[in-house]
């Protein structure tokens, strides 16, 4: 008599801003879950769903009629099979909050997961869309979190999916801007996102190499800008780079915002910092400045090698915590070794530059010296 495989169902969604990584990531969830080889071991056949436009797409479905609007799809290794080469997510996404209180919805979406008999749901995410998580794993959901942002802002991981991509989009601009920079003796001002986080705009700049970075963790005074900017005139430089982080702001000032209000989970617009910044050097150091946004060619794009390479790692890991039956976690990277956390230790909390052992105060940049005295290490990752 040939015995039937006990099936499983599992769910991936993608939620937030999306980023190259995610594709890379479901396709290694998907072909992890369904391996055959390791069904017999596993003693489960599992099924995996995509669930589309991240918590949206919960809310949405009508699981009793196995939703043909399409807000669910049925995923196999045929379907995923190149997903790797491409940025974005095709299960698209959204900044959907079921906590929000316009939607104010975390019963449906917990009705909806029983209802599709989903065991455990894989959440794709950054720090919004993983606390979401956090709260309905409180609520009993079974969740495994694998975290993506080109912000870099989550704990307990020194890498989120997308992040090395959007630093390749910094590195690549910022070359063509030296050539046109150069020709008309012209600064740029370059704007990078990240929030309230600097990794993006310091790392960015220490890989292109500029010559200001003005991030969120440290307040600038455009004087200074502007005296080192005459500076490095003087010193006989044609143009100079500067990087600045959407979320800088000067000495006792505040954001630049896009537009007024805040989206579902409380946060602003921020935009317009470059330009602002580029007038204030052109009007105090009475040099020719433009100013350019790289905004969200950051997030578009094919996944680089790194991100590839991670999502896979993280997608298997994540697959794993679900047949080990580990969920409230999230995938972390850690001294380079794939680890896990709980998701409690990551909930509304960020990780930011810290100022004292990662950056240059006095110079705005990265910092020149990586042993103190004696040979240790300064604290802080890279
Ligand atoms: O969190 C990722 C991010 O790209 C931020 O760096 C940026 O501030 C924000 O999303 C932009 O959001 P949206 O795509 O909704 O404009």
């Amino acid at each position: 008599m040939v015995m039937a495989m006990r099936k499983t169902r599992i769910g991936v969604l993608t939620g937030g801003g999306d980023c190259a990584g995610l594709n890379p990531a479901m396709k290694w969830v998907v072909k992890t879950a369904m391996d055959e080889r390791l069904e017999w071991e596993r003693g489960t056949r599992y099924e995996v769903f995509g669930i589309r436009d991240g918590w949206k797409g919960l809310t949405d479905v009508d699981p009793t009629t196995w939703d043909t609007a399409g807000h669910i799809i049925p995923l196999n290794p045929d379907v995923v099979r190149t997903w790797d080469r491409y940025g974005g997510t095709f299960l698209g996404t959204s900044r959907f909050s079921p906590y929000a209180p316009e939607n104010d919805c975390p019963g449906l979406i917990k009705d909806n997961i029983e209802r599709l008999g989903l065991e455990a749901v894989v959440v794709i995410g950054g720090d919004g869309t993983l606390a979401i998580a956090t709260r309905l794993a409180r609520e009993g959901v079974n969740v495994i979190g694998i975290p993506k942002t080109i912000d870099k802002d989550l704990l307990e991981t020194d890498y989120t999916l997308g992040y090395e991509t959007a630093l390749n989009v910094i590195v690549e601009e910022v070359d063509r801007l030296r050539t046109t920079a150069g020709s008309h003796k012209r600064i740029f001002v370059v704007e990078t996102m990240g929030r309230t986080a600097g990794w993006l705009a310091l790392e960015g700049g220490e890989a292109c190499g500029a010559y200001i970075i003005l991030i969120p963790e440290c307040e600038f005074s455009i004087d200074r800008v502007n005296e080192l900017v005459t500076e490095g005139r003087r010193s006989g430089t044609r143009y100079d780079i500067i990087l600045v982080a959407e979320g800088a702001k000067s000495v006792g000032g505040t954001e630049v915002t896009r537009k007024e209000g805040a989206d579902a989970f409380g946060r602003k617009a921020l935009g317009g910092i470059g330009e602002v910044l580029a007038k204030q050097i052109e009007e105090g150091a009475g040099l020719e400045t433009r100013s350019v946004v790289l905004s969200h060619l950051q997030r578009g794009g094919a996944p680089c090698a790194y991100d590839r390479r991670m999502g896979r790692y993280f997608g298997i890991a994540a697959v794993d915590l679900i047949v080990n039956k580990q969920f409230g976690n999230m995938v972390c990277f850690n001294h380079g070794r794939i680890s896990f956390c709980s998701l409690e230790k990551i909930y509304d909390r960020l990780s930011l530059v810290d100022v004292a052992t990662q950056y240059d105060a006095e110079r705005y940049n990265g910092r020149r010296t990586i042993f103190n005295k004696g040979g240790k290490t300064k604290a802080g990752r890279f």
